[in-house]
């Protein structure tokens, strides 16, 4: 598939045509988020010479400090999303509420939910970072468009992607059949097809896990992980290698193309939040990639994508990757 060259265009217009997946309205908005993406990754590329390292001094609805970067490419999704005439609003992490499309631009059917910058405390260090999406369709038993309606299942979701700004700039999608990988040729200027269907193997030697937070976690999570530790000579009998960059999209990114498995459990260092990522823009699209690449993600005891959402900002408990060894830990849990 790679050798003949197919661009995002070209993949997204055959998925329409061909497999009637997806709507030419959905095609047109999943383009630019492409472009938009495009534009976050000469930014983060520049770097200091652009002016774009560093803090901005203000707080998003997280309580989290936010990144001149978290800022812009925010700005950058909404500037390039607005005028299209294929949403009817926007939610991201660093807004406190959504953004209704202004009335001077058409209305469209979609909702567009994304973290911008994904791995903020990497930014300033060179370490790999993205934007993660996912896109829901609006119910249509109602004019206009309001928080609640974006308050629906993951398995709704209609696309989900994100964009990784590592050694290479690349685009991972799904919009329901299989997850294609596409890299940006920069001499083009387009994402080319480079992995038609990623695939993640059931069973797995790396986890992903802060060790830090170790004496916080609940006896399942600390379980399984004793046993990876053991290693041979442990209930696994294998030896476990383990892996944590900080930044979700590629730590996921590197379970899509290698396996492994990856946890941000609840803890108890604050026991009334269910976790620490959010469900809507973290969880939810990564973990539909997941599972549509031949993987789980569940919260420990339920599969995240049947979580019902209560609130736009809503925090989930993730374990997510090979298929296996996702099954194990929320058994761990359930027997618990
Ligand atoms: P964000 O930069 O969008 O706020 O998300 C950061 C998340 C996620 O990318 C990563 O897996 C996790 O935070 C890292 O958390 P720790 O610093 O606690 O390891
Ligand atoms: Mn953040
Ligand atoms: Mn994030
Ligand atoms: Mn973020």
């Amino acid at each position: 598939m790679a050798s003949q060259n197919i661009s995002l265009t070209r993949y997204l217009v055959e998925q329409q045509r061909v497999d009637g997946l997806i709507p030419g309205q959905l095609r047109l908005l999943l383009e630019v988020v492409a472009r938009a993406c495009k534009r976050i990754s000469l930014s983060v590329n520049k770097g200091a010479l652009g002016g774009v390292l560093g803090t901005a001094g203000s707080e998003n609805v997280q309580g989290e400090v936010q990144k001149k970067l978290d800022i812009i490419a925010n700005e950058v999704l909404i500037e390039a999303n607005e005028w299209g005439g294929h949403l009817a609003a926007m939610a991201s992490e660093e807004m406190d509420s959504i953004y209704v499309v202004p009335n001077r631009y058409p209305q469209g059917e979609y909702l567009l939910m994304f973290d911008p910058l994904d791995g903020s405390s990497n930014i300033d260090v060179n370490v790999s970072i993205g934007t993660i999406f996912s896109v829901l369709k609006k119910p249509d038993d109602h004019p206009g468009v309001q928080e609640a309606d974006f308050l629906q299942a993951g398995c709704k979701q209609v696309a989900a992607g994100y964009c990784l700004y590592g050694p290479q700039t690349v685009l991972v999608l799904t919009v329901g059949d299989g997850v294609a990988m596409f890299t940006l040729d920069r001499e083009q200027g387009s994402f080319i097809l480079t992995t038609d269907k990623m695939e993640i193997p059931a069973d797995t030697k790396e986890f992903a896990i802060n060790m830090s937070n170790m004496r916080h976690w609940d006896a399942p999570v600390k379980r399984y992980i004793d046993e990876c530790l053991a290693g041979k000579d442990g209930p696994r009998g294998k030896d476990f290698n383990m892996r944590w960059i900080a930044s979700m999209v590629t730590d996921v990114h590197r379970i899509l193309t290698r396996g492994g498995v990856f946890m941000y459990p609840w803890d108890k260092r604050e026991p009334e939040k269910p976790g620490k990522l959010r469900l809507m823009y973290e969880a939810n699209p990564m973990a539909w990639l997941v599972e549509q690449a031949g993987g789980a993600a569940t919260n420990g005891r339920q599969r995240i994508l049947d979580i019902q959402p209560g609130k736009l900002h809503e925090r989930v408990s993730v374990v997510l990757g090979s298929k296996n060894e996702v099954e194990r830990v929320t058994q761990y849990h359930l027997e618990a």
